[in-house]
């Protein structure tokens, strides 16, 4: 074989390892339990598809402090809002937002982006949603972060209030209400 056969040689024995594990993939899906985990490092997603519905303790979630938990495979913030970030986010309800949609898929997809449409419970207390900028999907930063006493995306400089709406930035939507529930005083329930 010349060297310059090589390429060629090489481009083929690629080839051929691609589709090897392409078909060790599939075949693995059917061999049930056992490949569990080789299915979970080839795709981490796996992990999460049988988990439509989580239950979060919220109990030490302390006033001003967030937490953040990963579901459906993507990071959803829980946070347990201060008075003074409450007063801020119902003040900046008639500012001039640029999405007024409230985002909050408990609600039916029409409602303004009023802090009491996007807050989980009666007292405004609770801000619950799905961590990712509209923009192209970085995490933004929390805890009064930003122009608007919220979160900041520092990808491309978006700012969120403090009820998540995108007040400046590329970012075209307020950040995502997930569909959340609390069953009792600590416990809050996803999906
Ligand atoms: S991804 Fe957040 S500003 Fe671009």
């Amino acid at each position: 074989m010349s060297h310059a056969d090589h390429p060629a040689g090489d481009h083929g024995a690629t080839r051929r390892d691609f589709l090897y594990y392409a078909t060790a993939g599939t075949a693995a899906v059917g061999a049930g339990a056992a490949a569990w985990t080789l299915i979970n490092q080839m795709n981490p997603s796996a992990d999460v598809q049988a988990l439509a519905s989580i239950q979060v303790d919220v109990s030490g979630v302390e006033e001003g402090t967030q937490l953040t938990v990963k579901w459906l495979g993507k990071p959803v913030f829980i946070r347990h809002r201060t008075a003074e970030e409450i007063e801020r986010a119902k003040a900046d309800d008639g500012a001039a937002l640029i999405d007024p949609l409230a985002r909050n898929a408990n609600l039916d997809g029409t409602e303004p982006a009023t802090d009491a449409n996007r807050t989980l419970d009666e007292a405004e207390k609770w801000l619950v949603m799905i961590g990712v900028c509209t923009h192209l999907g970085c995490v933004p930063i929390g805890d009064g972060a930003g122009d608007f006493g919220g979160w900041f995306c520092p990808c491309h400089g978006s700012h969120y209030d403090a009820a998540g709406r995108i007040r400046r930035g590329p970012a075209p939507e307020n950040m995502h209400i997930p569909v959340a529930a609390f069953l009792d005083d600590a416990t809050v329930k996803l999906g």
